[in-house]
């Protein structure tokens, strides 16, 4: 039983892919820099890293495959009953892609957030990176945010900053930006965890103040 109402003590997190932010968050709790017991981690593929590194850290793990169900109203209903019955406090989504409904966002609302690698507002959806390179602009980074029905439109919890140098590709973005990610993204559930930042269904509070603009997390420090 937690006896502190704003402060999480379970995760569940969300991945499809590579599941390096995962990785980042499990190493965190199991190193006590986070003190967060992740108990499920649900994906949408069943072949994903990220499952793999979750079984071999013997963390639960949920594969649903969209493709096996009859539409994605059941898949998705599927998923949220699988994530309630664990009834998380926190809900990472780490490299999740598929984009959840109002429905199953209001149902974990003030619960759920989710880590975008662009300075949110810029850049929400797919190939932040890219968009950063053609756009010219000289710096990118990642942003932690409230997962609400708007695609990475929540709001914004903080963000890391990271240069771009000359030369750089999108790979070569796509890289130093990840190691910032799994910087940035076990510290905020931290200061979560400690009820330092309080989520609420569409806000964030700091200290008892309600932010309006992003925490920076200085990625030199
Ligand atoms: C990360 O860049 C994250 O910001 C975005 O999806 C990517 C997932 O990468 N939402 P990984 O699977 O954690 O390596």
């Amino acid at each position: 039983m937690n006896p502190h109402p704003h402060r999480p003590e379970t995760l569940a997190i969300m991945a499809s892919g590579v599941g390096s932010n995962l990785r980042a968050i499990i190493a965190a709790c199991r190193n006590r820099q986070l003190s967060l017991h992740p108990t499920v981690v649900l994906s949408d593929q069943p072949d994903s890293p990220a499952l793999t590194y979750a079984r071999k850290e013997r963390i639960p793990v949920i594969a649903l495959p969209v493709r096996n169900y009859a539409d994605r109203g059941a898949w998705e209903q599927a998923l949220s009953e699988h994530l309630a019955s664990f009834a998380p406090d926190l809900i990472a989504l780490a490299g999740f892609m598929r984009v959840l409904s109002p429905l199953c966002v209001a149902r974990f609302a003030g619960r759920m957030v989710n880590i975008h690698p662009s300075l949110l507002p810029l850049y929400p959806g797919l190939h932040p990176h890219r968009q950063a390179l053609e756009a010219g602009a000289s710096a990118h980074g990642a942003t932690v945010h409230l997962v609400t029905e708007t695609v990475d439109g929540g709001p914004r919890i903080a963000q890391i900053l990271v240069p771009i140098r000359m030369g750089d590709d999108e790979s070569s973005l796509i890289e130093r930006t990840k190691s910032a990610e799994h910087r940035l993204y076990p510290e905020v559930l931290e200061w979560i965890a400690r009820g330092h930042i309080v989520l609420t269904p569409d806000a964030i509070f700091q200290n008892g103040v309600k932010l309006t603009e992003p925490i920076i997390v200085d990625a030199m420090s």
